[in-house]
Formats: C-alpha cells, sequence, structure tokens
C-alpha cells in the first residue's frame, strides 16, 4: 500500500478542518481526490477501514455545507463524498453506486444541451474503459476481452462523429493511444469537472480487479439509456407537429440502444467468481432501480410499462407517466401519413423495436453466463423474470 494511501485519513482530515475554519463565502481549498480515490479503491467502498470511513463522513458533511451548483467543483465533491460513503452511513443505492444521478445533472448542466455532453461523457467514460481494459492487457495477448476492447473504438469514433466513415479496426497500442488522445482532448474542452469524474470514478465496492469493468460499463449505459429516453420524449414532443422529423429521431434512438448492446461484448467477459463477491458487497442496488431505464420505457408504453417489480424499484413519483406515451402518439400519427410516409415510419419503428428486443436478449445471455439461474439482485427470480418481458418491443403492440 502507498504512502499516500496509508496517509489518505490524515489528508482528508485536515481537508475538512481548513473547510470549517474558512468563511462561507471564501473559496475552498481543493478536496484531495488523487489520494482519497487511490485509498477507497485500495479498500472498496464496502470494506473501508474504520478510520478512512471516519474522515471521509466528515469531510461528506463539511462538503455539503460547502456544495454549489453542477458543474462547480463543490457540487462534484459532495457528490463524490456520498458515494464513498454509502456503505459506511448505510445509504446504499444504485444512484449512489453507479453515480448515475451526478452524471444526470452533469449533463443538464452547461450550454451545450443534454444530449451534446451525455454524447461526450459517454465518449469520455468508454474511452477510459477501453484504456482501462488494454493498460492492464500485455500488447502481445489479444485476449477475448483485449479483442472486444479494441472492437468498440470503432463505437468511440462513430460516437464522436457520428455518420462519419467506419473506422478501421486498430490493434492493442494504436487504440490505447487512440483513447489516451480522445480523453486528453475532451478533458481540455469540456468543463474542468470531466476530469474528474474520468480520474475519480467509478468507486467501486471491493478490490476485484473485474469491478472497475462491471460499474464503468453500467455508467455508460445509464448515459445511454438516460438520451435513448431524451430522444424518445422528443419524438413524442415534436413528432406531431414535424412528422417527416420523426424517422430520423427513431433511427437516431435505435442507434443509441445498438451502441448500448455492444457494450455487453466487452462486460460478458467479466469474471464470474468475481463478480459473486461484488454482487454481495452491492446487494439492493441492482439495475432494477435504473431511473434511466424507467423513464424510457414508461415515455415509450406509458401504463403497460408499470411492473410491480420496476414500479416498487422506480416509484412514479421519480419517473413519472407521460400524458401520452410515444407508442399511442405513433399509431395516432400514422392514421393522418400517405403510404410512403407510413411505410418510413414503419420502418423507423422496427428498427427501434428490434434494437431494444436485441439489447434485452444479449443482456440475458450475460446474465445467464455470469450468474446463471439465482434470484437478481433487484429480488425477482432472475433469468426467469427476464426470460418473461424479453420480447416486449417498446413503441407495436405485444399479446
Ligand atoms: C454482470 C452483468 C449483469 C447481470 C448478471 C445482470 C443481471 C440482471 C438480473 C438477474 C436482472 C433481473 C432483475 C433483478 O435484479 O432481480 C436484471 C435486470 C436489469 N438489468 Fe441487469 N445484469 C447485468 C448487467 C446490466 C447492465 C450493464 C445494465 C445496464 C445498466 C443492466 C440493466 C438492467 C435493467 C434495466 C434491468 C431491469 C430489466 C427489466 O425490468 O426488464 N444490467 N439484470
Amino acid at each position: 500500500m502507498s504512502t499516500a494511501v496509508r496517509s489518505a485519513p490524515q489528508t482528508i482530515r485536515d481537508w475538512s478542518r481548513a473547510v470549517d475554519g474558512i468563511g462561507p463565502g471564501s473559496p475552498a481549498p481543493a478536496f484531495p481526490f488523487a489520494e482519497a480515490t487511490a485509498a477507497v479503491r485500495a479498500h472498496g467502498t464496502a470494506e473501508l477501514p474504520a478510520e478512512l470511513a471516519e474522515a471521509l463522513v466528515d469531510a461528506a458533511r463539511t462538503a455539503r455545507t460547502r456544495a454549489g451548483e453542477p458543474p462547480d467543483e463543490s457540487w462534484f465533491t459532495d457528490r463524490w463524498l456520498r458515494s464513498a460513503t454509502m456503505t459506511a452511513t448505510a445509504t446504499q443505492s444504485y444512484e449512489a453506486y453507479t453515480m448515475c444521478g451526478l452524471f444526470e445533472q452533469y449533463c443538464r448542466s452547461g450550454p451545450a444541451g443534454y444530449q451534446q455532453h451525455a454524447r461526450l461523457l459517454s465518449a469520455a467514460l468508454t474511452a477510459d474503459l477501453i484504456r482501462h481494459e488494454l493498460d492492464a492487457a500485455p500488447s502481445d495477448r489479444p485476449d477475448a476481452r483485449t479483442a472486444a476492447a479494441t472492437r468498440l473504438t470503432g463505437d468511440l469514433c462513430q460516437a464522436i462523429r457520428p455518420g462519419g466513415a467506419p473506422p478501421r479496426p486498430l490493434g492493442h497500442d494504436a487504440a490505447l493511444r487512440l483513447c489516451t488522445r480522445l480523453i486528453h482532448r475532451l478533458c481540455r474542452t469540456q468543463p474542468p469537472v470531466l476530469r474528474r469524474i474520468v480520474d475519480c470514478t467509478p468507486l467501486p465496492a471491493t478490490t476485484e480487479p473485474d469491478e472497475y469493468l462491471f460499474t464503468r460499463s453500467v455508467q455508460i449505459m445509464e448515459v445511454l439509456s438516460a438520451v435513448a429516453a431524451e430522444q424518445a420524449g422528443e419524438a413524442r414532443n415534436r413528432g406531431p407537429h414535424q412528422p417527416s422529423g420523426l424517422p430520423p429521431r427513431l433511427h437516431a434512438l435505435a442507434d443509441t440502444l445498438r451502441h448500448a448492446t455492444r457494450l455487453f461484448h466487452l462486460l460478458c467477459t467479466l469474471d464470474a467468481g468475481q463478480f459473486a463477491h461484488i454482487r454481495d458487497a452491492t446487494y439492493g442496488t441492482g439495475a432494477l432501480q435504473s431511473p434511466a431505464f424507467a423513464a424510457l420505457e414508461r415515455c415509450c408504453r406509458g401504463e403497460q410499462a408499470l411492473r410491480p417489480e420496476t414500479l416498487e424499484a422506480v416509484p412514479l413519483d421519480r419517473s413519472p407517466l407521460p400524458e401520452i406515451p410515444l407508442r399511442q402518439a405513433l399509431a395516432a400519427l400514422r392514421t393522418r401519413l400517405d403510404p410512403e410516409a407510413a411505410a418510413r415510419l414503419d420502418e423507423a419503428v422496427t428498427a427501434v423495436d428490434t434494437a431494444w428486443v436485441r439489447w434485452k436478449r444479449t443482456h440475458r445471455g450475460v446474465a445467464r453466463r455470469i450468474i446463471g439461474d439465482v434470484p437478481g439482485t433487484g429480488g425477482t427470480d432472475g433469468l426467469s423474470y427476464l426470460n418473461r418481458h424479453l420480447d416486449t418491443p417498446l413503441l407495436t403492440h405485444h399479446d
């Protein structure tokens, strides 16, 4: 264990003391993120030694009194400390573990608009994930994970330059260089807090090496599903006024879902033994609680999206139903279109449903490979639950 990690509790206590001694209007010193992140990762948030946990809980109290608005550093410090101390303060939740609420606030702040921020954030997180996995793998050993990570650079290039020519496949070293360059570029051109997000998240609950892969993948998929929910909302709100703009919007939504699905090729290399430990350490924080997936499904399917399991995990006051779900808005609109426009709309609707069902099938395949037929962390019967809802489309009717 490095000296910085050993001395982290003292460094964090010094920060709290310094900030407590400053008047409310005066600028506070920066939180010692490098030392604190290294220390939390060295133990895992579920297994923090008492001295470190106490220092972090104390710092969290101090940070809360100084928290500003996103994307301010003081806002990030407060949100980061809430996640780091979730087990120490018995406030574990999917949101605290994955930091999806933090990402949502980040994407809503700033001048460029939600989808643009989310697109660049997901690119930065994906580049970081690929870099993390390739850094750990020797360049002369192209195992399944290395191959999946290098293939993902193709998606990254398309995400940065939508509609551009598909990039040629890269080798290990070239993929690593591309990701490193991309992260530097994004951190230079985006709000400074993006550097904190890339360097200081995720915060694994255990010391299992594969937890980085798991948590980062969940984070990226959360950002992508929030984008998909936003795209569905736009289609619903603007579609009736701009019917010709609907098919491109729906194809963009299908693209987002396909992009998320491809991440599973990397995630399915997760070590099942390590995941069993991660599951134990994060029990009760399953993706059934994902606010973004609930928003997407509710926006598209309305009341039909309400299963008892998801309703309990994401109550309606957190993710309300729209007055008219997208599916219903599309059906009403279709009756007003000429046959050619209706055919274009049908094609786009099919593209969304195909991409959605493929996401679900790939997710089910990964779940089967990694946990087998055991109950899910969300309290469902696991694979049987996933099987029951496997082929339910988003936009067309299903009996
Ligand atoms: C190791 C990989 C994974 C395994 C083993 C797994 C397993 C499961 C299981 C068993 C369920 C059933 C609900 C429950 O927990 O009781 C579930 C639901 C779900 N998972 Fe995963 N999952 C994995 C990765 C992911 C990822 C990366 C995401 C993306 C954020 C995700 C999103 C979801 C969603 C949205 C549901 C609710 C589905 C629904 O209600 O139809 N999962 N998962």
